[in-house]
Parts: C-alpha cells; sequence; structure tokens
C-alpha cells in the first residue's frame, strides 16, 4: 500500500513539474494545485511548457506568452503559458545582439545565415523552451511557488536532461573561445609588443559563463527535495503505468526527487455492478494493485472520474476540495495538516 501524497508537504516546496502521459489530467491538475497555494495566500505562478496550451481554457481568461494574473486568484495567482516559437525568437534576437558587435561588417549577412539555420535545426525550440524555463527558475524568488505544467513525459524528461547537456555544450565553447583569445593574444604580443588584446573575447564569453552559470543553478534547484518536486498525474490503465514507472525510475536515477502520483480518473466501486463499466473496473482495479506492487515506494492520492466541469473558478475550487479530501482521508491517521481547505470555497 502506497503511502498517501501529503499535499501540505508538497505545497511547501518553491518548484513542483507535473508530468504524465499525453491527456491524463496533467493540467487540470497543475492548474488545481495552483489554485489550492494561491487560496493559502502563496504568491504561485502556474507555467505551461506544454506547446499546445490550454491554461487559457481552464482559467478562462487569455493568459499567452507575458504572462497575467488570474482575476479570481485573490492577487495571489499568476499564469504563463511559454510558447516555443516566442522563446526562439527572443533567444535568437538576444544571440544577434551579442554576435553582431564582434561580426565585422562584410561577415553579418553569415550571421544571418547562421541565425536562419539554427531557428530551423532539430532541438532549436527545446532548447529555446529551456532557457525560458531556466531565466523563469532564476527569478523564482518573485513567488513562493511556481507550478510547471510540463508536455507529456517524454519530451519533459528530455527536457530536464538538458541543463546537464547544454552546460557541457555551453563547457565547450567556453574553453573553445578561451583557447581562440590565448591564441589571439599571443600573436597580438609578437604582431604589436605591449598593445592591449580588444577584450572581444571576454565580451563574447561573458553571455557564456552566465548562462552555463543559469543552467547549473537550475538543474541544482530541480535536484534539491526542500526547493522542488516531480509530481506525476496517471489514470488506471497499462500505457500510463508503464510510461509513469519508466519516468519515475529515470527521474530518481537523475537524482530529481519524485513526490508523488494523482491517480485520476477513478471509477467508483459501484461500477462493479453496471455490465458494461464491469471490465472497465476490474482493468483500473488491476492497475491499482501494480501501482502498489511496482511503485510503492512513491505516495499517492486517487481522485474519481467525474461528470462535472472542470473549468474555471468553480470548477476547479470544487476539484481542489476533492484533492484536498482525498489526500486528508488518507493521513488524518497520520499527522494532522494546517486545514488546507480553508479558503478555497
Ligand atoms: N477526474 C476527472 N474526471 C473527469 N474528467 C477529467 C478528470 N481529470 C481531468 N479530466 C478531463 O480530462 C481532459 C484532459 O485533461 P488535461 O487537459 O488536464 O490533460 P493533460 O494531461 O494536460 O493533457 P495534454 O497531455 O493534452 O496536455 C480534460 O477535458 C479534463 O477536464
Ligand atoms: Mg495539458
Amino acid at each position: 500500500m502506497n503511502r498517501s501524497l501529503d499535499i501540505a508537504q508538497l505545497m511547501a516546496r518553491r518548484l513542483i513539474m507535473v508530468g504524465g502521459k499525453g491527456g491524463v489530467g496533467k493540467s487540470t491538475m497543475a492548474a488545481t494545485l495552483a489554485t489550492i497555494a494561491a487560496a493559502h495566500g502563496r504568491k504561485t505562478l502556474l507555467v505551461s511548457t506544454d506547446p499546445a496550451h490550454n491554461l487559457s481554457d481552464l482559467f478562462g481568461c487569455e493568459i499567452g506568452s507575458n504572462g497575467c494574473a488570474i482575476p479570481w486568484g485573490g492577487g495571489n495567482l499568476q499564469a504563463l503559458e511559454i510558447s516555443p516559437q516566442h522563446a526562439l525568437d527572443t533567444y535568437l534576437e538576444s544571440v544577434r545582439q551579442q554576435m553582431l558587435p564582434h561580426v565585422a561588417v562584410h561577415l553579418r549577412g553569415q550571421l544571418e545565415k547562421q541565425l536562419h539555420l539554427t531557428r530551423h535545426a532539430p532541438g532549436s525550440e527545446e532548447a529555446a523552451l529551456l532557457d525560458a524555463l531556466t531565466r523563469v527558475i532564476e527569478n523564482r524568488e518573485e513567488y513562493d511557488l511556481i507550478i510547471f505544467d510540463t508536455a507529456p513525459t517524454g519530451h519533459t524528461l528530455r527536457l530536464l536532461n538538458l541543463p546537464s547537456v547544454m552546460s557541457r555544450w555551453t563547457e565547450g565553447l567556453i574553453a573553445q573561445k578561451e583557447r581562440a583569445g590565448r591564441f589571439r593574444d599571443l600573436l597580438g604580443k609578437f604582431a604589436s609588443a605591449g598593445e592591449e588584446s580588444d577584450g572581444g573575447a571576454s565580451a563574447q564569453l561573458a553571455p557564456l559563463i552566465a548562462r552555463r552559470a543559469r543552467f547549473q543553478q537550475a538543474a541544482q534547484a530541480l535536484q534539491d527535495p526542500q526547493i522542488s518536486a516531480f509530481l506525476f498525474v496517471m489514470t488506471p490503465e497499462a500505457l500510463p503505468l508503464s510510461e509513469t514507472r519508466r519516468a519515475v525510475m529515470a527521474l530518481e536515477s537523475s537524482g530529481i526527487p519524485v513526490a508523488g502520483i494523482i491517480l485520476n480518473r477513478l471509477l467508483p466501486p459501484e461500477a462493479e455492478a453496471v455490465t458494461f463499466l464491469r471490465g472497465a473496473w476490474a482493468c483500473q482495479q488491476q492497475i491499482l494493485q501494480r501501482v502498489a506492487d511496482e511503485l510503492a515506494q512513491v505516495p499517492c492520492v486517487s481522485l474519481p472520474m467525474t461528470g462535472n466541469t472542470l473549468q474555471g473558478r468553480e470548477g476547479l475550487a470544487w476539484l481542489a476540495a476533492q484533492l484536498v479530501a482525498a489526500t486528508e482521508a488518507d493521513v488524518t491517521k497520520q499527522k494532522q495538516p494546517d486545514s488546507v481547505t480553508a479558503g478555497l470555497s
């Protein structure tokens, strides 16, 4: 039997990543957690990194890549939809601004060509998305809690591994530039004894060094269980279970803490008595047993399948109350959370 997910403990973190297979309820749960946190007076930012955003629909207001305050969030709830395209444009523009002063006028056409190629290169959008994500993490002091509604699992895992990959890549670039700088200094000494080198190399290095530091800090924050938590959402079906198991193992081996699993859309026990639901109910029960056997170390909480609308202020407040009640029902015997239901109505 899995321990129950302790929602008060989860909410005490500064960064929560919500992940899981496509369509299992990640955005809905991320918005619900954000609603709970904001209702408790925590200044909360919900960030969607899924290219197919739906936070605007969930909250019933236009969000976009500049972010906005949710009108009914009591001043504590903000949301942001990072668009990979917008992130890439911003990123390439910053590269252009950094490079231009160091590129001879006759080579500027080459620079534009390189930027164009980079825009269409595989992985560029992901890298730019990561750049935007690490900036949000870097500026986390503005918020008490940041919740990331991520794209389906595979994508998210790649994204989480990118800081170390990108940091190694940046490392290589820095080493290359340092070698080039030293060589130029040496040549300079031969050409004009005693003359200062132009400082261009160190100006080019500065943004790379800053980026390396930002990636390293983001990776450290994500791996620190005092700061971060990764929460999975899954429906009790075979494929979401396999994907969640693989992701839990991958995260644990990268040192990223797994806080728990929300088992979503459970059929009620009454379904067993309904002929056309009996098979589906039995399948769900088998998967729940496998979760208990194969993911015994991960705390869980279950939410029922509902016919309610899970959008807008009322829908999300209703689901928030369900989630808190479900976790409290399981943990009351173990501890008394500081009534996380307060302020949700
Ligand atoms: N407990 C539930 N009962 C009934 N419907 C639910 C429940 N949880 C979520 N849903 C519905 O399931 C649909 C998918 O949810 P959601 O968009 O949150 O999933 P997602 O994992 O973010 O999807 P995607 O991978 O496409 O981003 C939505 O229509 C949502 O309202
Ligand atoms: Mg989603």
